[in-house]
């Protein structure tokens, strides 16, 4: 296959091409990316669920004295003859490394005078492997925090470990508990933080953009279950949580600031989704009440950039914010073209949101949440579930797509196998437990379809993001997870994204063949290095990019065919003997079903290749069936 890339044309690419889509689904949340290690620390589960008695002790949960009106259920336990507490068994485990230092809080409430002890145990050997004592300041008719530190003296051999807190009670004492947490260190060192394992995998994927708290997780099964900004900020005593759509409770400890400092750590501009009025069951907040949505709306964003002199400002402020966020990107909604919302959205829903955002902050650019339905200069956001086949056929799908709204990709995955015909998601059919090569190819392609319509698509992110492989209601995902980070995971789709995220297309440029796209697919334009988070950072053995440098991204998918494609790409102005390198991702062994799966995370090989360009410019190589590569080459 001949390409020609041309050294002018083409279109400015988005800087947002890559970024990443969270909500939280499959735990990916609470007993995910938030670092928070007691399961129902709240009783916002509305249950003891996570929580045993320790000794001759029993727990009940308890209502008659809140802590605060958010967290109104407590565990109170009535002490036996010996030790008395409760054990927490963390979100499917509790992991314990002996070079960490945990962090712990607790509330308790009723008269004791003795010590606390907080520990971390193993659940298979009872060994103890962390122990501190916590001098009781505990009083009748009141609740007192607690806070303390565990240094284990012992790395755990595994997650199967639990968290325990102890007292010791004259014979009657009951005394109550709430809000227990414990942190392990977090990323970045915030306090009320990330799981760090879990964020570097982000940060490698060099991302641009963070749309949160997207998915149906914004939208609510029923009214009022919404996603609701403003009980998610503030300390921890109130913030009630919620259940959320996919049938566990958000703690909501990952709150708005928290995505805020998420996106800061990353150094990537958020996309803001905003409830919209449509909940999962159908229901449609009326015209005549939307406004009070709306309204919600604006004070988020004032919230969120207001200065302190604007009553939300000024909350944001006492809450230890004085500095405002900068909002570029706001979505309405999400898929609001499904759940019987289409109508609404049209009529009243995305318009009333448009106008009275863009009155007060006309520079924020509004995506509507569907690619039916744009409303003067909003943009649009695609999601697309499907089968490699099909992923593959939407490749032309953004050429003849206008500029004037350009499109978020906000939601992509291959999700099902190929049948044989080209066929779309069957919603009937299970979907993929792991996401296989071959279907990442599919999503390559599809990538490259929207890469080169540079200037109609804004960004692209896969979803969802995590999975917690304990408790979850959707794969295939892009990073899958345990308590154990040993067990952390990164799909087979997650080099591909990592590798075209790092070699960012700054200006794509008009690139044509006359052997025509298939097997081989493309993108070509000039580049540089890296996204939003991270940037920069070449990496050993490349030629490193910069304006001046040359970039074409390929995927080759031939689901009948298993010959290598020769490639022969001239890239016009390029001096003779330039020098390019050739990254090249292929399944090991060749497999179109290989994927990655924890303790078996090798799935892909990279190799790189070393090149010179010859006499007019172009530079030869050859491309197996099912890879996905990036050229680099750069003038002398
Ligand atoms: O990513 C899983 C779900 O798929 C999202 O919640 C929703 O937006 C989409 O339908």
């Amino acid at each position: 296959v001949t390409v020609t890339v041309a050294s002018s044309g083409g279109h400015a690419t988005s800087p947002y091409m890559y970024g990443i889509m969270f909500e939280d689904i499959n735990q990916s949340g609470d007993g995910g990316l938030y670092a928070e290690l007691i399961s129902n620390r709240a009783f916002q589960n509305e249950s003891l669920k996570s929580w045993s008695a320790v000794g001759d002790s029993t727990l009940a949960l308890d209502t008659t004295t809140p802590l605060s009106w958010a967290l109104p259920r407590s565990v109170r336990v009535k002490g036996g003859k010996g030790k008395a507490g409760l054990r927490n068994s963390g979100y499917w485990g509790i992991d314990v490394k002996h070079t960490d230092t945990y962090t712990g809080s607790f509330y308790s409430y009723g008269e004791y005078r003795g010590s606390f002890t907080a520990s971390l145990v193993s659940d298979i050997t009872n060994e103890t492997l962390a122990i501190t004592k916590i001098k009781s300041k505990s009083v009748a008719n009141a609740w007192t925090k607690h806070e303390f530190k565990l240094h284990p003296t012992k790395s755990a051999a595994n997650s199967n470990n639990s968290f325990v807190l102890e007292f010791r009670p004259s014979h009657e004492t009951e005394l109550k508990f709430n809000l227990i947490s414990l942190f392990p260190p977090t990323y970045n060192n915030r306090p009320n933080g990330m799981r760090r394992d879990l964020m570097e995998k982000l940060r490698d994927l060099k991302p641009s953009f963070l749309r949160i708290p997207g998915g149906n997780n914004l939208e609510g099964n029923f009214a009022g279950n919404h996603w609701n900004w403003s009980a998610t900020i503030g300390p921890l005593i109130e913030r009630p949580g919620r259940m959320g759509v996919w049938g566990y409770e958000n703690t909501d400890g990952l709150g708005l600031v928290e995505y805020m400092h998420w996106a800061e750590d990353l150094g990537v501009d958020v996309v803001l989704g905003v409830a919209a009025g449509l909940y999962l069951n159908g229901d449609v907040v009326p015209e005549e009440e939307l406004d009070f949505f709306v309204q919600d709306a604006l004070n988020e964003l004032e919230f969120l950039m207001g200065d302190v002199s604007t009553p939300y400002g000024a909350l944001r402020a006492k809450l230890g914010y004085p500095r405002p966020w900068k909002i570029k990107f706001v979505e309405i909604g999400n898929e609001d073209n499904l759940w019987g919302g289409l109508d609404s959205y049209k009529s009243y829903r995305l318009r009333a949101f448009y106008d009275a955002i863009k009155a007060k902050y006309p520079d924020i650019f509004i995506f509507s949440s569907t690619d039916e339905v744009v409303y003067k200069k909003s943009g649009r956001d695609y999601h697309k579930y499907t089968r490699p086949d099909y992923s593959v056929s939407q490749f032309h799908l953004f050429d003849n797509w206008t500029a004037e709204h350009p499109v978020l990709i906000g939601e992509y995955a291959t999700i099902q196998n190929n049948t044989g015909k080209l066929e779309d998601t069957d919603w009937d059919a299970p979907k993929n437990a792991w996401s296989n090569w071959i279907g990442s190819v599919a999503e390559a392609v599809f990538l490259l379809g929207a890469e080169r319509n540079a200037d109609k698509i804004w960004g692209t992110a896969f979803a969802p993001l995590f999975q917690n492989l304990n408790n979850y209601q959707w794969a295939p995902d892009l990073i899958s997870f345990t308590a154990d980070p040993a067990d952390t995971t990164v799909s087979v789709s997650y080099p591909i994204i990592q590798l075209f995220s790092e070699h960012r297309i700054t200006h794509t440029l008009p690139a044509a063949s006359p052997d025509g796209f298939g097997p081989l697919y493309w993108a070509a334009g000039r580049g540089g290095l890296g996204g939003g988070g991270g940037g920069g950072g070449g990496g050993g053995g490349h030629v490193s990019s910069s304006s001046s440098s040359y970039i074409l991204k390929v995927a080759v998918y031939n689901s009948t065919g298993s010959e290598d494609v020769p490639v022969s790409v001239r890239f016009e102005g390029l001096p003779k003997g330039s020098p390019a390198t050739l990254t090249v991702l292929t399944a090991a062994g060749s497999d179109p079903w290989a994927k990655n799966t924890p303790g078996r995370p090798d799935a892909v090989n990279k190799t790189i290749q070393h090149l010179r360009a010859g006499k007019h410019g172009e530079i030869d190589f050859s491309l197996p069936d099912l890879s996905v590569a990036v050229l680099v080459a750069r003038g002398k």
